[in-house]
């Protein structure tokens, strides 16, 4: 079945970029020319995503605009035939058919997925992180499409890190099928690195089916805690429905905090032909 729905939640509170997100979401600040969540559905669109759920809140219209139509702004910069900056822009709400869900308390990942569960109609979909950019050369959900469609079982992606890390990742334990891709037996959030399955660990990229979402739903959540998609990949693998990891080609970015923030840009400013001479002549400059 071919995937063609996304989720992509953008309602949480960015707490580990405060204050940069206290009046402006974190999928708005901007890596080199765009903000964050254009490179998100920008990945999705390449992968043949037609249709965009994004999980907001009242704190996130700034998502809703930049996805809409901008009257004001493209008739101005056509009066003032300001070509190249009305180009930049029209696309945008082309890109994808959007879908606004309002998420009603932030109370985590998982709760923001289920907000979707009715609107996906029992489909597969990808569920992809508001805050995540991976530059690839395959669009890294499109990597996680193909697996699907070879397994037909929900689909996570990971990478390999270091083992004083995975604290701070979910980690998958699996058997080796084919190059890059694992069959799960195993995965738990944040473990220590003692009692971690390995050191893939899982990034903001997924390929779902209902059947995970009935999991999360019928999934207690301990008093005072979150719960995400690690939750539901749990419990199918729990009840002996398969599930797989692939180990994506490309670079992975997150940009929830303010390390990995300036990583992106540099690292994305470095390949941007306009300012990539001068921004090597500063770094050289400054190191
Ligand atoms: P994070 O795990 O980074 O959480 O969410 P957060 O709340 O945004 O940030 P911190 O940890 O407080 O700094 C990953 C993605 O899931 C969305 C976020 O907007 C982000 O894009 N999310 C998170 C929701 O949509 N709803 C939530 O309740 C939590």
């Amino acid at each position: 079945m071919n995937i063609t729905k996304a989720i992509i939640p953008v309602a949480g509170l960015g707490t580990r970029f405060l204050p940069a997100t206290k009046s402006q979401p974190k999928e708005m600040l901007t890596v080199v020319d765009r903000p964050v969540i254009h490179y998100v559905v920008e990945e999705a669109v390449k992968a043949g995503i037609k249709q965009i759920f994004l999980i907001t809140s009242s704190t996130k219209r700034a998502i809703e605009d930049y996805f809409d139509y901008n009257f004001e702004l493209e008739y101005w910069l056509k009066k003032r035939e300001k070509t190249k900056a009305l180009k930049s822009i029209r696309p945008i709400h082309h890109m994808a058919e959007f879908i606004f869900i309002r998420q009603r308390e932030p109370k985590g990942f998982g709760d923001a997925i289920l907000t979707a569960k009715e609107f996906v109609k029992n489909e597969p979909c990808a569920v992809m992180l508001g805050d995540d950019i991976i530059d690839s050369k395959l669009p890294c959900i499109a990597q996680l499409i193909d697996v699907y469609k070879r397994y037909g079982d929900p689909v996570v992606a990971v990478k390999r890190v270091k083992k004083r890390e995975i604290k701070h990742f979910g980690s998958v334990g699996g058997t080796k099928v084919e190059e890059g891709v694992y069959q799960l037996h195993k995965i738990v959030e944040k473990p220590k690195p003692e009692y971690a399955p390995s050191l893939l660990g899982i990034v903001g990229r997924y390929i779902i089916t209902p059947e995970i979402l009935e999991v999360l739903q019928g999934f207690k959540v301990p008093k005072g805690k979150e719960f995400g998609l690690v939750e539901g990949f749990d419990g199918l693998l729990r009840t002996k429905r398969p599930a797989y990891a692939c180990e994506f080609e490309g670079e992975w970015y997150t940009v929830g905090s303010k390390q990995s923030f300036l990583e992106a840009n540099i690292a994305l400013g470095l390949k941007d032909k306009e300012i990539r001479q001068e921004l090597k002549k500063f770094l050289k400059k400054n190191i």
